[in-house]
């Protein structure tokens, strides 16, 4: 039986994973896959640490160079986070001729081009099944199972943290702070979780996932996102009375030959699945041209659902060395257009607009409004004025309430320049609150 040695940097909570997978399931793995992974070296900066997987002594390595010199060693495992020093292991690992494996998202949808085509043109692959959605195959099920597809649109859940801040506010009633305080003690979200809450770790993911369905590399300066920090509950209420949920969604399509990509607070009709994809797990959502609506559920973090993913990219490559096949195909599947893709402008969007208007509660101010709205030919959908008193305004004292006006589809810039409008008319008295809807017109 062919052998794969197989050595890792980064000795955290997937490593561990990783480790006790490879060695646990040594018998498992040889059996389905027909080679024998060797877990050979691990170099870590600190042994002086109790781990939850603890090595052999002899698998410990205390120089990089142990791994990337070793002529035997078929495969590196990246597991370190970060940008700069992963990659300049990354590189280190092609020059070296060996094969990477990585769950590192931000360095792929950073610095994935530069690292791809380096890669591609050594012939070392880069598997990174670990980097979206933890345990959910989506990587090999785009590459692979879908392959027949042209992708329509991909869009899902695919941040933990922030899923479990709006499941709770959601269901609880409570505000963004004590919740995030709440996944912060439980050890759901890190210590400083700023770029879960802020939609980047999402933008990560979907920029992988928008390169791979539609073949080329995107400029992830160019990517929408904006995070839930400044979700308020009154927001999630009146959405549920619209018949709506709020997650945070990640969504990537096809629009006049451009890509759109973008990460942001999403109203979704309350039976749409998506919106049932509660607390920490993630989800994807696949449009395909032959294949129609497909759904990936599952962890999107910790130790085994990650290292589920990176050893079934392990075995993967494993494979094809042992064949000696492939290698020049698989290489290539990030970048099958082998081009740049262009991405939409933020101002190009299209879609349906839930909007907050804060007004004092007078005559006229909605025949304002919807004025203003049909100058820039915006159609409404729906209107939910409440007696809910949020403050005072004026030396009148008038009172101050929400003005909900959902929207049909409209274009982001006539929405942008209605918004605009109003506020420099001072129809409002607070910053407007706008969050896009995913929901087909009716
Ligand atoms: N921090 C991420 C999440 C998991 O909350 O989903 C790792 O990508």
């Amino acid at each position: 039986m062919k052998e794969i040695n197989v050595g890792i940097v980064g000795y955290g909570v997937v490593g561990n994973g990783v480790a006790k997978i490879l060695e646990e399931k040594n018998e498992l793995l040889a059996k389905k896959a027909g080679i024998r992974i060797n877990l050979k070296k691990v170099f870590t900066r600190n042994w002086n640490k109790k781990f939850p997987y603890p090595l052999s002594e002899e698998k410990k390595a205390f120089s990089l160079d142990e791994l990337l010199h070793d002529r035997n060693l078929h495969i590196i495992v990246e597991l370190t986070g970060g940008i700069d020093f992963p990659y300049d292991l990354m590189l280190k690992s092609i020059k070296n001729g060996k094969h990477i494996v990585t769950a590192n998202k931000a360095l792929l949808a950073e610095k994935g081009k530069d690292l791809f085509l380096q890669a591609e043109e050594k012939g070392i692959r880069i598997g990174f099944e670990a980097a979206v959605a933890g345990g959910i195959p989506i990587i090999r099920s785009l590459r692979e199972g879908l392959i027949a597809n042209k992708i329509q649109k991909i869009y899902g859940i695919l941040n933990g943290t922030t899923n479990y801040i709006l499941t709770k506010m959601f269901k609880e009633g409570r505000d963004f702070v004590s919740v995030l305080k709440e996944a912060q003690d439980l050890g759901y979200a890190e210590a400083d979780p700023t770029l879960d809450i802020n939609g980047t770790d999402a933008a990560h993911k979907i920029t992988i996932l928008a390169s791979l369905s539609y073949g080329g590399f995107i400029d992830f300066l160019g990517v929408y996102i904006e995070g839930i920090e400044n979700i308020n509950s009154l927001d999630i209420d009146l959405g549920r009375e619209l018949g709506y949920t709020l997650k945070l969604l990640a969504i990537a399509k096809l629009h006049n030959g451009e890509v759109e990509v973008r990460v942001h607070p999403t109203f979704l009709p309350s039976e749409h699945p998506l919106s049932k994809v509660d607390g920490v797990y993630n989800a994807v959502m696949v449009e395909g041209d032959s294949v129609g609506e497909t759904m990936f559920y599952g962890k999107g973090a910790g130790s085994l659902p990650t290292a589920s993913a990176v050893v079934s990219d392990i075995v993967d490559i494993g494979k094809s060395i042992a064949l000696g096949v492939g290698r020049e195909i698989e290489v290539t599947s990030m970048n099958w257009e082998h081009r740049d893709l262009s991405l939409t402008k933020t101002s190009d969007f299209y879609t349906r607009y839930y909007l907050r208007f804060t007004v004092p509660d007078i005559t006229g101010i909605l025949a304002k409004v919807s004025t203003v709205f049909a100058k820039y030919n915006i159609s409404i959908a729906a209107v939910i004025q409440k007696e809910k008193v949020i403050s005072f305004a004026g030396e009148t004292k008038e009172k101050v309430v929400p003005l909900v006006i959902l929207t049909h589809t409209a274009s982001e810039n006539n929405i942008q320049k209605a918004i605009k409008e109003i506020e420099n008319q001072k129809i409002t008295v607070e910053k407007t609150v706008l969050i896009r809807v995913e929901d087909e017109e009716k």
